[in-house]
């Protein structure tokens, strides 16, 4: 999925289950207390119905059910299949599941009808009929929909409720993977990587130590590895880590930028050093500002440099707010260049930064976060050209790679660097006496103790699709990007915001509705256009056809920015929401 194959392929996964070759899938429930369907081997029923014996009423239909299985057992021997048998959940509980005892066939029923719920949820995402969304305002979630009760209960709820909570908690929830979910940069639902998420939630481990985690914790350097080669690093002299977003990511690039020039504020703190100043475009991305204060550096220490009408950074300007700040006594520090801005999808000029950085001695972190995924197109590669002068880099799979939340990788040029700002050696954890290699506690190097395993899908993900499979699908968001651009062109009703072939997959635009289209563009038509993208985009909500984002930058008002990152889109997709948009909004 969502390849035109993708249903035939599930199918055929059913089919294997059936057969008995792989896992099974239960059958959908009709009503909460319907009749779930899976199949069991003779001993397995034997055994279930000896589990059965003190069981109540709901119970009793069940074994009922399972005697006339075992009769029929003598079939099932010469090969043919039981493909289903009661498993009425109404009156089981969670403390039935495994580890209880002789819990192993009711954990296995439960998690089949789990399964064929997210199944059934994905066939529907995949379905260009289905809606992206059942808008519902919080209180009408906080009252209670169609019995879908939030609150917490003292009495445990039986099994049958859990699954009905699970299919209502999809319900009412947004289908980012829909072909026509443009509202994030990370959209989608690559089927390879929810198997991994699935693997990862299984394992429940924590990366703070190899002892716990050894193949992720091996798998986090291989990855490392891989990425650092494709930035251009030298492979051994590069380290990193997974963190939670690419927010932590540019955050870790600030602490790590600090220590270097500033080893002493681990100890000592900012009162220990000079006024330091951080640059970032004024295009860049809030989470530069939120780590500064984070930092205790501070959001006024973070000077936005200018950009042009593109928005990408211009190096004059950087240089020009470099000079100023020394003037101001201050110390310059940092310079965050973005590859791939979040709503103009623009490359900083890295090559000229880097000039920049070399001669005053500054720190050049590249947020890659979202355009890192170029690095993998030979097509487009070249934009972050520049790159491999950076000291670190933000890279985030979770959005144009398509690896399901959370992704974000933060590297970095200099190895070694990372454990000496962060590490503190709990002697819990940490013991330098260990039997292995302690290089391979990676936990220290970062700022938190417990860490997810985020690595899993993405290794997966490019087992299954290698560097080149990124590599189309990349290749194809540009190339929807491009044929969004010509039709907004080619169409009376559309405005570009910018004029200019896309970049990366970002395209933004206003729609002018009939009755601003022949007034001037003066003040009293930007007021009023200002208003018409979010009255669009709550009807767009309330009809849940469509999903889209917008937002005012800079002097523009209020428009739409498209973004590409999910393999379902097709040109229909794109057609679809120009229409929609009219349709939409031209009344306004
Ligand atoms: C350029 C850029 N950097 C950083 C981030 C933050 O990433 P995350 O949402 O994973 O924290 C974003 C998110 O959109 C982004 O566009």
């Amino acid at each position: 999925m969502p390849s035109e194959e993708g249903e035939d392929v599930v199918n055929h996964f059913s089919k294997m289950c059936s057969r008995g070759v792989v896992a099974p899938l239960a059958s959908p429930l009709a009503t909460p207390l319907a009749v779930n369907a899976s199949f069991a081997t003779t001993s397995e029923i034997a055994l279930t119905i000896k589990d059965e014996q003190d069981h109540t009423e709901p119970r009793q239909l069940r074994q009922k059910h399972l005697c006339c299985l075992h009769g029929e057992s003598e079939d099932r021997d010469k090969g043919s299949t039981i493909e289903s048998f009661m498993t009425n959940f109404s009156n089981i509980y969670e403390s039935e599941l495994l580890p209880a005892r002789n819990g192993e066939k009711f954990t296995e029923h439960f998690l089949h009808e789990v399964v064929d719920i997210l199944l059934s949820y994905i066939k529907r995402t995949y379905d260009g009929k289905s809606k992206v969304l059942d808008f519902h305002h919080p209180h009408q979630l906080l009252e209670g929909l169609e019995g879908f009760n939030l609150e917490l209960s003292d009495q445990p709820q039986p099994l049958e409720q859990i699954l009905v909570d699970c299919r209502d908690t999809l319900k009412y929830g947004v289908k980012t993977g829909h072909s026509r979910y443009f509202n994030q940069l990370s959209s989608g639902l690559d089927i390879v990587g929810l198997a991994g998420e699935w693997l990862t939630a299984t394992a429940n481990t924590n990366m703070f130590t190899y002892e716990i985690a050894p193949v992720f914790v091996v798998m986090e350097e291989i990855l490392l590895k891989k990425m650092h080669e494709i930035i251009g690093w030298g492979e051994s002299e590069a380290d990193g880590v997974f963190s939670p977003g690419g927010s932590i990511s540019n955050l870790y690039s600030i602490l790590v930028a600090r220590y270097k020039h500033f080893p002493e504020i681990k100890a000592k703190g900012m009162a220990a050093l000079p006024d330091i100043a951080l640059f970032a475009s004024e295009h860049s991305h809030y989470s530069i500002q939120k780590a500064a204060a984070v930092l205790g550096i501070g959001t006024d220490n973070v000077v936005a440099v200018k950009c042009d009408a593109r928005g990408k950074m211009t190096p004059s300007e950087l240089e020009r707010a470099i000079l100023k700040v020394k003037r101001q006594g201050k110390v310059p520090l940092y310079i965050c260049a973005t590859a791939g801005t979040t709503v103009y999808g623009a490359f900083d000029p890295l090559a000229d930064i880097a000039d920049i950085c070399e001669k005053y001695n500054l720190w050049m972190h590249v947020d890659a976060a979202w355009g890192g995924g170029l690095l993998l197109s030979s097509r487009h590669s070249y934009k972050l050209s520049g790159i491999e002068r950076a000291n670190s880099v933000t890279w985030n799979p979770h959005k144009l790679m398509g690896v399901p939340l959370q992704c974000s990788a933060f590297l970095v040029r200099e190895k070694g660097l990372l454990q000496a700002c962060n590490q503190l050696c709990a002697g819990y954890l940490f013991q330098p006496d260990k039997q292995y290699d302690t290089a391979y506690d990676t936990g220290d190097k970062t700022i938190q103790c417990g860490r997810h395993v985020d690595v899993f899908k993405l290794w997966l993900m490019w087992r299954a699709k290698g560097t080149q499979g990124f590599e189309i699908l990349i290749n194809k968001y540009l190339e929807l990007a491009e044929y969004l651009y010509k039709e907004l062109k080619a169409r009376k009703n559309y405005e570009l915001v910018f004029d200019a072939a896309p970049e990366l997959t970002n395209v933004c635009f206003w729609y002018i509705p009939p009755s601003l289209r022949h007034i001037p563009k003066e003040p009293e038509r930007e007021k009023r256009l200002h208003q018409i993208a979010p009255k669009i985009k709550a009807r767009m909500i309330e009809e849940g056809t469509v999903m889209v984002g917008y937002q005012p930058h800079g002097d523009n008002v209020n428009f739409f920015r498209m973004v590409f990152s999910n393999p379902a889109t097709k040109k229909s997709d794109i057609d679809f929401l120009l229409e929609e948009i009219e349709r939409l909004g031209k009344d306004l």
